[in-house]
């Protein structure tokens, strides 16, 4: 029998190359070889908010966005995290057994006191909803990218202290972090995210990649100095597309001072839509007929409802819940 994988996603605005090398990638990748649950996270969503129509918007494109890279509808049971509406309360099961201080030290929370945003309480019960999504599964694996690893151990630890409470229920997943990319730099040179405005959209137009790139930040040096691609941010967005060979050229022609950032940043721009064209044709494709995708969405929807509803029978059961049989 295959392994089970579950990945979410928060329909909160455009996808960048990073959600792709980050995770969708390996998402697709890995639909042969595990039995796929991939949701989009609109609960989780609901922690920022946005207009209905926006929300509604964001969760179709994203829907057409995972299908468009290659996520098969035949492999991977693609649904809406709100069609499962079991793991809000398994989440509340999981925040009646775990304690505030263990919440307190997540990554999300601590951020987003640092920033002084308000914190609701959806947002600090933010790892509890995850873990239930991914428990609920009798989830094996959990790709994600570094950022979300804390949310995978957690979800490991509430498994183990369900576990130990009620008697053997449920799976301890793992994180799944790919070796070579495991952070994804922006245009600046930090982590490339949405908050930090220094992303390259994944569907991106011609002319929004070119502007992306231009204004990739490198050092002032000349076309004919030597330069360290190890430290220099086009570079390691090269590394996301080039093969090893055209790496290996360009890497020399760094060191030797045989090529200027510009042109660099050139070559990038033509990598990148390479890349991209075919994918943001295909979205505009699903996009056209939103029938389809809604009906995929749904049967995906049913099937993983399914399973989450016979695990949280056997979760009130195991706790008293349910007294009936
Ligand atoms: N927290 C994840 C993110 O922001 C989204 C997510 C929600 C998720 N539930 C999940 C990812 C379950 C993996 C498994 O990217």
């Amino acid at each position: 029998m295959k392994k089970t994988l579950v990945s979410g996603i928060k329909p909160t605005g455009k996808l960048h190359i990073g959600n792709y090398f980050g995770a969708m990638r390996q998402i697709v990748a890995l639909q042969e070889k595990y039995d796929n649950f991939v949701f989009i996270a609109n609960y989780h969503a609901l922690t920022t908010q946005q207009p209905r129509e926006e929300l509604e918007d964001n969760t179709l494109d994203l829907a057409a966005s995972y299908l468009a890279v290659g996520i098969d509808p035949e492999k991977t049971t693609l649904f809406l995290q709100s069609n499962v509406p079991e793991v809000t309360e398994l989440a509340w099961i999981f925040e009646s057994i775990t304690t505030m201080p263990y919440l307190m030290r997540a990554h999300a929370f601590k951020d987003a006191l640092a920033k002084e945003k308000e914190v609701n309480a959806g947002l600090f019960n933010y790892p509890m909803l995850m873990a239930a999504d991914i428990l609920i599964q009798n989830a094996d694996v959990v790709p994600v990218g570094a950022d979300q690893k804390q949310h995978v151990e957690i979800a490991r630890d509430t498994a183990e202290k369900f576990n130990r409470l009620f008697g053997t229920t449920f799976v301890l997943p793992e994180p799944l972090i790919l070796e070579d990319v495991k952070t994804i730099i922006g245009t600046n040179g930090q982590k490339m995210s949405k908050s930090y405005n220094n992303v390259i959209g994944l569907f991106d137009k011609y002319e929004e990649i070119k502007k992306a790139v231009m204004s990739i930040s490198t050092d002032s040096k000349g076309v004919e100095e030597p330069k360290n691609p190890e430290t220099c941010n086009v570079f390691t967005i090269h590394k996301l597309f080039g093969t090893k060979k055209e790496l290996s050229a360009l890497e020399t022609r760094y060191r030797e001072g045989k090529i200027g950032y510009k042109e660099s940043k050139e070559l990038l721009i033509e990598k990148i839509e390479h890349f991209i064209k075919p994918l943001r044709q295909k979205r505009k494709e699903i996009l056209e007929n939103k029938g389809k995708l809604k009906i995929i969405l749904k049967n995906g929807g049913e099937r993983a409802r399914e399973r989450a509803m016979q695990k949280m029978q056997e979760v009130r059961k195991k706790i008293g819940l349910s007294i009936y049989d």
